[in-house]
């Protein structure tokens, strides 16, 4: 690919204005030696403004998502993107959020330009385990955790029965579910089936792949090691 589209389809600018940012010379190689646009050179070499040019195409991001922002690109109020770069936003192929967390979930939320990627990620088939913590409003009964290992409890307006999924209760009011699928507010709705309300409720894990030390609101780009970690233990 010419270094122009490249550099424009990484979110710094319009074919003409990655053009002009060649003109002024603000595109370089590590030695700041000036490129040109029909100048062959490899990915790792290339600058602009004297800083390595973001990721090629198949990133795959991992976000510790805080409360209060939502899962959408346009919202009136706070979105995950407003957590990335601006440039992020405007990538070709576009950079899309693995799923939705909720605007009151926090926690894992993986983010990747590789639709492939993103649908094996996602499918059902996959088996990725999704693992959530959750506080309740009310004390645990006790029989949740074979309702929702069942693979019977259909929620109210779906029409197939849920995947089995694993509660370990962490204390009366406080559980840990693993579910395999990911249905419009599904913890949520595991919960209030079982006549209970889930008051915080964050995603600690997808796969393999754990928040680690990453605090809420940051981000970070993912290796190949923890991308192929998403699928440990997958089907
Ligand atoms: N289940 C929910 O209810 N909410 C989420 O954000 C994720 C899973």
């Amino acid at each position: 690919m010419k270094l122009v589209k490249l550099i424009a389809n990484l979110g710094y600018g319009s074919r003409k204005d990655v053009t002009q940012l060649f003109r002024a010379g603000r595109i370089t190689d590590a030695d700041g030696e000036v490129l040109y646009a029909d100048d062959v050179v490899a990915y790792e070499t290339i600058r602009v403004d004297d800083e390595p040019l973001d990721p090629p195409p198949g990133l795959v991001l991992m976000m510790n998502k805080p409360l209060g922002v939502t899962c959408s690109r346009k919202d009136p109020g706070r979105v995950v993107y407003d957590l990335l770069p601006p440039r992020y936003s405007v990538r070709s192929p576009v950079l899309s959020s693995v799923g939705r967390l909720d605007r009151d979930t926090s926690g894992l939320l993986l983010f990747t330009d590789d639709g492939a990627l993103l649908h094996r990620i996602i499918s059902p088939k996959a088996q990725v385990a999704k693992v959530y913590e959750a506080t309740l409003a009310q004390d645990l009964r006790g029989d949740e955790g074979p309702l929702f290992a069942s693979g019977t409890l259909m929620l109210e307006t779906e029409q197939e029965p849920l995947a089995p999924a694993m509660l370990e209760v962490l204390g009366p009011r406080h559980a840990r579910l693993t579910v395999t699928e990911g249905r419009y507010h599904q913890v949520r709705r595991m919960f209030a089936a079982a006549g209970n309300h889930v008051e915080t409720l964050q995603r600690i894990s997808v796969g393999g792949l754990t928040l680690g030390e990453l605090p809420p609101g940051e981000w970070r780009a993912l290796d190949a090691d923890e991308v192929a970690l998403i699928f440990n233990g997958a089907a």
